[in-house]
């Protein structure tokens, strides 16, 4: 997508001991970086706060993320937000988060403006509060024109039931008459996804050390560079995301094949 190199400079001044902006090679960053946003309650709880602030912290978190890719110059950013899961959650968590969500969205609008960005969301929008899909429905309108980095947010998403859903799509289709079943390949699938024309990601970062997928992006990890870090969400900053950058340039990407 391309970046600023003055306005990186500035943003990257005051380096930490262990990572500069030099230790990064501005050529070969990552189109696609995807985030799983975890430990937040954690974070909080260590710090004998209610859970709720964890999240609150965690907005603030993804602020920032959201400056540092179009800074770095990402053609995606991609976080997982709320899982198909995360009902499960105590349901004063649910409301919190679904009132976050559509607060945040609004506030950050002018960001989003700003920064030229176009917001996308991945996951089933039918089952939220209309409060939040009504700010969702606001967004994706306010920033159809953007031509800059795409923000995706993951919401009530699970990848099992965004494969299965393509299934049902194609399914139909073949049931229609519209396709043959011998035409259904990979594309045909990916194409069948929420992430429906975005790259896949080429950088999986997790934060706060669980080393799982919890059910996201199944289909599109298929050759993704994994990034775990300790760090929990709340305290991830702008180095956080250069240590990833710079782990990932120091990999061998083979998708299979031999170099
Ligand atoms: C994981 O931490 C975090 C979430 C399930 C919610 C992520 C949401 C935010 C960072 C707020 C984002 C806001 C917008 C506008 C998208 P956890 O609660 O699972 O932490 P734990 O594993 O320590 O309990």
């Amino acid at each position: 997508m391309g970046f600023d190199e003055k306005l990186l400079q500035e943003y990257y001044a005051d380096s930490p001991d262990d990572i500069s902006l030099e230790d990064v090679d501005m050529a070969r960053v990552p189109r696609h970086v995807s985030i799983i946003m975890d430990g937040n309650g954690r974070w909080a709880t260590a710090r004998g706060l209610d859970r709720s602030q964890g999240h609150v912290a965690g907005v603030e978190s993804l602020r920032e993320a959201v400056t540092t890719s179009v800074r770095l110059g990402f053609d995606v950013l991609s976080v997982y937000a709320f899982s198909t899961e995360n009902w499960k959650r105590p349901q004063r968590e649910v409301n919190l988060l679904m009132h976050l969500f559509a607060t945040t969205l609004v506030k950050e609008l002018p960001l989003f403006h700003q920064e030229n960005v176009r917001l996308r969301f991945l996951g089933d929008l039918e089952a939220l509060p209309e409060e939040t899909r009504l700010v969702f429905q606001r967004g994706l309108d306010e920033t159809a024109d953007h031509t800059g980095m795409v923000f995706a947010l993951a919401v009530n998403y699970g990848s099992r039931a965004e494969i299965a859903r393509a299934a049902r799509e194609l399914a139909a289709e073949v049931a229609a008459g519209e396709r043959e079943a011998g035409s259904i390949d990979a594309d045909a699938i990916s194409d069948h996804l929420y992430t429906k024309g975005l790259p896949d990601p080429d950088l999986l970062i997790r934060t706060s050390g669980e080393l799982r997928l919890s059910n996201y992006l199944l289909w599109q990890l298929a050759y993704s560079e994994f990034y775990v870090t300790d760090t929990y969400w709340p305290d991830f900053t702008r180095w956080d995301m250069l240590r990833a950058v710079r782990s990932f340039q120091a990999r061998d990407r083979r998708f299979g094949g031999v170099k």
